[in-house]
């Protein structure tokens, strides 16, 4: 039998710290008037001092375990898109696991830029369709302000921290994800990049004084390359799912600058009312800013079922991607009851507990065991 990979759960999560332009305003050489025509961002989400990309992401990832109704040890595999992992290594994916206390599932991170998303909920769709998997988690958490120069006017106005989740499922009623498309162009990396950090250049005092552990961006070529390839992805996404462009009700773009949106939008010949924009209040949120927004269009009543959205992304790699997704779910979801918010809550106090535990046994047993001995 044909199994489809449906989205039945869906939060968002982004700190409570708001960065306006005005404050910016004070901080480099800009106005709240540039940043807000030439982009159309307003404010952003700064996380604080103890936030971090797997606290983000675990928090997006409760909410959205909530609305499926699902508990997290019935994961199987959990994505995280991210930019701005907590480490190098291990995966976010993997602290966001001990979080939920997912034990059963296996996880990693996904390095596709702000296109990460949509990489990953394609991924996940296959590995459902293709019946390796029931239920799969796939996030997209940032905390760019860690990477952000400060003193940077041409980047610093652009970003903003947050994280958006959703749970897919297997199963046997027709729609969900029905087509992806992903692409990259690995010539155009130095136009979108972290120069530092990594073991091309590895952090030293040096790259520090430097600034190369910063996010370093050519402005104008990624907005050419973005209104290019949101049109292509977009229209490649919808001919294979068969559909046309009058069949789509929503379309959710990577929210980077409103003026490569409505281009996008513009070519596209889709009215304002069928594209979602949300980046007034969160700015670009790379990898977050889809889930987020996908999260947000739900909430507002901008989704029924049987509509037809496109998510399409664009960022460093260079990557893109689209996804047509035939939603499926009824909505709005009933509202989930007090006792089982409970049952939830002391879930993940024991798993908090379990992690614990599982620390302290790891170290009794390098304790206990037997001390190998070479000749
Ligand atoms: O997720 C994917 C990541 N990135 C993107 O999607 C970004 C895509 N690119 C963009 O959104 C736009 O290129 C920007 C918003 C980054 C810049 O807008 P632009 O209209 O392309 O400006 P520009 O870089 O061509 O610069 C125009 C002028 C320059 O001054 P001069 O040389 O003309 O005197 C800049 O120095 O604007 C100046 N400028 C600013 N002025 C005030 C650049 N940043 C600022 C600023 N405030 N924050």
């Amino acid at each position: 039998m044909k199994r489809y990979a449906h989205i039945i759960g869906w939060g968002k999560y982004v700190p409570s710290k708001v960065l306006t332009n005005d404050d910016l305003a004070g901080m480099v050489d800009t106005s709240g008037e540039w940043i807000r025509t030439r982009t159309g961002i307003v404010e952003r989400r700064i996380a604080a001092p103890k936030e971090t990309t797997a606290t983000m992401a675990a928090r997006a990832a409760r909410d959205a375990l909530q609305v499926a109704d699902i508990d997290p040890f019935s994961l199987d595999l959990i994505i995280v898109a991210t930019a701005t992992p907590d480490h190098l290594f291990p995966a976010t994916a993997c602290l966001v696991q001990d979080a939920l206390g997912a034990w059963r599932a296996a996880a990693f991170d996904l390095s596709a830029g702000c296109s990460g998303f949509i990489y990953a909920l394609g991924l996940a769709s296959h590995l459902i369709a293709a019946n390796a998997y029931q239920s799969v988690l796939v996030i997209g958490a940032e905390t760019l302000s860690r990477i952000t120069d400060w003193g940077d006017r041409s980047t610093c106005v652009l970003f903003g921290d947050g994280a958006g989740a959703v749970v897919l499922q297997a199963s046997d009623v027709p729609g969900g994800v029905v087509s992806t498309v992903l692409g990259a162009d690995g010539s155009g990396a130095e136009l979108l990049i972290q120069p530092a950090g990594g073991s091309r250049l590895p952090a030293s005092n040096q790259t520090v004084a430097e600034g190369l552990h910063y996010i370093h961006m050519n402005g104008p070529e990624i907005f050419r390359f973005a209104v290019r390839v949101m049109d292509k992805a977009t229209r490649e996404a919808i001919e294979k799912a068969a559909l046309t462009l009058e069949d789509i009700n929503l379309l959710i773009p990577h929210q980077a600058n409103n003026r490569i949106i409505q281009t996008a939008a513009r070519s596209l010949r889709l009215p304002q009312e069928k594209v979602f924009v949300n980046l007034d209040r969160y700015g670009n949120t790379s990898a977050a800013s889809i889930p987020i927004a996908l999260c947000e269009a739900i909430e507002g009543g901008r989704v029924k079922r049987g509509d037809h959205l496109v998510l399409v992304g664009f960022g460093a790699g260079l990557t893109w991607a689209a996804t047509v997704v035939n939603w499926a779910v009824p909505l709005p979801m009933p509202p989930v009851s007090r006792w089982r918010m409970a049952l939830r809550w002391l879930r993940y106090r024991g798993a908090a507990i379990e992690s614990f535990l599982r620390r302290w046994w790891r170290r009794l047993e390098a304790i206990v065991k037997v001390p190998f001995k070479s000749k």
